[in-house]
């Protein structure tokens, strides 16, 4: 398997010399690609010798734009280089290069080869603490995580500019075991049909206004991004969110979400209902605005429908996995729900509180499954939490 390895131009440079023997220790392939500023603090030579491959640095270093034929060899090469590469992985990611993947700048190999990469991306970012505090270079995170790029974050330690705080490159070893542990799970669902709901529904009262709920849909987007970088052929039905995916089908309602799912459903070996579709809707919708007024107003409610129950009452060899959000009682009403909807696997989410799962960058969980086995996962980022969860659905799959 190939690792492209992206070095920015940070202090922690030299590390990244370790990581890419760790990574061939493991059995990996590397490809090196360095920013300018990367090439200040180590010569690509060090690189090109470790890895035995041409380091990349600058897009137009060869050839001439009026080379034609074998002359023009290499002049494609983030994209050739990109189609073969299995995962991506920049270490140390600096604040600067951090900008410029969150906004797309493509202005040198390593930010075009970004754009270019479909597989998965790993960053393990390395900055002095202020600089990692800058609420800049934190939303830039935010943005990448959102489109499914995985952060090992960095330590809290010693700096190199004699500061204490977070920013310190991740140690080497923590680096290549995430890298390993990804890509060996890169294909444990090749060929599966992975069905993945994800976000809230929403259920108009008159022409203006809605009832919804607090899901943002990253969970599920998380879980289909994982499955997809697992290798799964992943099909994710959304309410409205602000994440994206590749052909995600976007519903409105319970009832479009049930129809869309049920439509899917037949075809899935493994549905993964993360979406939190109301549970009610108004009873009538009024056709017209309805008008302010003093004395309140009453809106009668009326149950959706089931899509979950439904789903376990006509399942046939289909993995079912479901979410309960609970702000009481979580392990009790998991097992309850588990058992009373057919399914295989219920992951159990506190929605109270500091834990509260909705619409945070981090939730704990328990995975219950249907011999009464519970997991528990401690608070963690919502991709890793995907891929613990799939990896039980692999398990699962492989019986
Ligand atoms: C000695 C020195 C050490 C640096 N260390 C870091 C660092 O650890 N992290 C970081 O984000 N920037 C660091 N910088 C600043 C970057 O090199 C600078 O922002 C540069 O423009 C980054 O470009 P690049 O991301 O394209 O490599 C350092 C600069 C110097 C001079």
């Amino acid at each position: 398997m190939k690792v492209a390895l992206g070095v920015s131009g940070g202090i922690a440079c030299y590390k990244a010399a370790e990581i890419l023997r760790g990574l061939q220790d493991r059995g990996f392939d590397v490809v090196v690609m360095m920013t300018r500023g990367a090439t200040q603090f180590v010569t690509p030579l060090t690189f090109r010798a470790l890895s035995g491959h041409k380091v990349y640095v600058d897009i137009f270093e060869s050839p001439s734009a009026t080379a034609r034929g074998a002359d023009f060899e290499g002049a494609f090469d983030h994209i050739l280089v990109a189609q073969e590469t299995d995962l991506f992985l920049v270490a140390p990611a600096t604040a600067g290069t951090i900008a410029k993947l969150a906004g797309g700048i493509a202005d040198d190999f390593l930010t075009t080869f970004h754009l270019a990469v479909t597989a998965p991306v790993v960053i393990a970012p390395a900055m002095n603490a202020r600089m990692w505090n800058h609420p800049s270079v934190q939303a830039n995170l935010k943005t990448l995580t959102g489109r499914g790029v995985r952060v090992i974050d960095p330590e809290t330690g010693r700096m190199a500019c004699n500061t204490y705080g977070p920013g310190r490159l991740a140690p080497v070893e923590t680096i290549v075991d995430y890298v390993s542990n990804l890509l060996q799970r890169s294909k444990d669902l090749k060929g599966r049909r992975v069905l993945v709901t994800a976000g809230p529904t929403v259920e108009d009262i008159d022409p203006v206004r809605f009832i919804s709920n607090r899901s943002s849909g990253k969970m599920g987007f998380a879980i289909a991004r994982a499955a997809r970088d697992r290798g799964a052929d992943v099909t994710l039905i959304s309410g409205p969110t602000e994440f994206d995916f590749p052909g995600v089908i976007r519903v409105r309602t319970t009832e479009e979400m049930r129809r869309a799912v049920l439509e899917k459903a037949a075809a899935a070996d493994v549905v993964i209902k993360a979406a939190a579709p109301l549970d009610f809707r108004p009873a009538s919708v009024a056709p017209q605005k309805i008008k302010k007024r003093s004395g309140g107003l009453s809106v009668e409610f009326e149950p959706t429908a089931d899509i979950l129950k439904e789903l376990g009452t006509m399942k046939n060899g289909t993995i079912l996995v479901g979410f309960a959000a609970e702000t009481e009682n979580h392990l009790a009403n998991g097992r309850e729900k588990l058992k009373s909807k057919n399914l295989d696997l219920v992951v159990v989410n506190p929605v109270s509180g500091p834990d509260s799962a909705f619409d945070s960058d981090t939730s704990r969980a328990s995975i219950i499954d249907a011999d009464g086995g519970t997991e528990d996962v401690p608070s963690m980022s919502k991709p890793e939490l995907a891929d613990r969860i799939l990896d039980r659905v692999a398990r699962l799959l492989s019986k």
